[in-house]
């Protein structure tokens, strides 16, 4: 089995309901506390053992690249100040992951920007981490995810149990437990995107994090646009 080295973050969206924020800000640039949400994800991709991130990004202006870059004159402006050191929690992060980016100038959906990174993967299953969704956890979902491929050799999705009327915001799964209850693991049997409360098959709604094996690439060439012209 191929282990999993490479994450993807896909971070090009419009991020329509955000706006005016996002207007000319990356909705993964937005700040939580301290630090943009992106930075909460590529910290959870080391924390779980990637080696390498791919990030889909919607211009050329290379915000989120240089969020994470080297700032030499930055470097040299905090050098003159004594106290803390505010580049540290950044700048460390680009030294533990090698980063690339791949630009997806029409927002024509999460799997199209999944599509434009397949040249960087070479066949490698690889992880997927929505560069706008935080996920805290003791053990990180994605370290979880990883653990899970490696005991079933197939694509897995994170899930969350979520209020029956939020149901509808969500792609929600058909599944059947697999394996030792406490393990968690369930093998997904259907899955309806965005079903009415009615029609939901569970209260189990995917999250942002999943991991993928190649043969997604086959999928996605013959899935045509659906809702909203997004693929
Ligand atoms: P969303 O559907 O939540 O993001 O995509 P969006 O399209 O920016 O949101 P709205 O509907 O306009 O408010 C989930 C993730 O997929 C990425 C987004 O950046 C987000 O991280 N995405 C979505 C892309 O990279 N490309 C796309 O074409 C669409």
């Amino acid at each position: 089995m191929q282990s999993i080295r490479k994450a993807v973050i896909p971070a090009a969206g419009r991020g329509t309901r955000f706006l005016p924020a996002t207007k000319t800000i990356p909705k993964e640039m937005l700040t939580v506390v301290d630090k943009p949400i992106i930075q909460y994800v590529v910290e959870e991709t080391v924390d779980s053992g990637f080696t390498d991130v791919i990030f889909v990004t919607r211009e050329r202006e290379n915000i989120i690249e240089n969020h994470f870059n080297h700032n030499e004159k930055l470097a040299k402006l905090l050098a003159k100040q004594p106290g803390k050191d505010l580049l540290k929690d950044v700048t460390h992060l680009s030294q533990m992951i090698s980063m690339s980016s791949v630009v997806q100038s029409k927002p024509l959906g999460l799997g199209h920007a999944i599509q434009l990174t397949e040249p960087f993967l070479e066949g490698e299953p690889f992880g997927v981490l929505l560069g706008d969704e935080i996920i805290i956890s003791d053990v990180p979902c994605m370290r979880q995810l990883i653990k899970v491929y490696e005991t079933y050799g197939t694509s897995v999705v994170a899930v969350q149990k979520v209020d029956e009327h939020l149901v509808s915001n969500y792609g929600v799964i058909l599944a059947e437990p697999v394996g030792k209850k406490e393990d968690r693991v369930l093998r997904v049997t259907d899955m309806v995107e965005k079903p009415s409360r009615e029609a939901a098959p569970s209260n189990l709604a995917i999250v942002g994090r999943y991991i993928l094996t190649p043969t997604v690439f086959h999928a996605l060439k013959d899935l045509s646009p659906g809702m909203g012209g997004e693929i």
